[in-house]
């Protein structure tokens, strides 16, 4: 049973190397702060491999999904992985993948945050779009501001570039908000609409 307050919910948002390099942080800002979500960290780094390897999870059933994502833009494509990669082993393609992420997580500055609101955990992925810009959908930041998918990516061989991270859970976001943000970091205030939003 939940008994935490809903209005309580965090969220952990990563502006990536992309998203900063083009102008979106600002953008992006403001479409979780329209949404009446509020932000209550927030900081500009350039993050180390060691970092991002601690970030995303090692747990084998994540990386197989990483490459199940591959394989099915594959089939969305009518591509053959094996002629792609060499393998069509989903272990395998999410091992390539986590680590094309590493590299590309470390390719400039990121801008972190942690989010604060009502479902923030699922708002925050909504308002993200799906892991694929390319199946994103229109209105979401994925959708309106990136093309890219995993059939393109591996070709280059590189992680996909979709501008942001959101956790996806509760819990994945209390693990990575543990690991980004010291409590001092995190701060409280009112937003002036809230008596009238909820
Ligand atoms: O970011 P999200 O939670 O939507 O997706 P994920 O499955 O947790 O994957 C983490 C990140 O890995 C994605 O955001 C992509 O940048 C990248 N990825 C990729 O490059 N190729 C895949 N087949 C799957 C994920
Ligand atoms: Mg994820």
């Amino acid at each position: 049973m939940i008994t935490q307050n809903p209005k309580e919910e965090r969220t952990l948002l990563i502006v990536k190397p992309d998203g900063v390099k083009r102008g979106l942080t600002g953008e992006i800002i403001s479409r979780i702060e329209q949404r009446g979500l509020k932000i209550i960290a927030l900081e500009m780094i350039h993050a180390t491999k060691e970092q991002v390897n601690d970030h995303y999870p090692k747990d084998p059933a994540w990386i197989k999904r990483l490459g199940e994502k591959s394989i099915n833009t594959y089939k969305e494509h009518g591509m053959d992985p094996k002629a792609e990669l060499g393998t069509d082993d989903p272990a395998k393609i999410g091992e390539f993948v986590r680590s094309w992420l590493l590299d590309f997580l470390t390719s400039g500055p990121v801008v972190k945050m942690v989010i604060k609101g009502i479902r923030a955990v699922a708002m925050v992925r909504k308002i993200a779009g799906q892991t694929m810009p390319t199946m994103a959908e229109m209105g979401t930041i994925r959708g309106d501001f990136s093309v890219d998918d995993a059939a393109a990516a591996n070709r280059g061989k590189r992680a996909v570039h979709n501008i942001i991270h959101a956790s996806e859970t509760p819990e994945e976001a209390a693990h990575e908000i543990d690991f980004w943000f010291a409590t001092d970091d995190i701060h409280d205030y009112k937003r002036a609409e809230e008596d009238i939003m909820f």
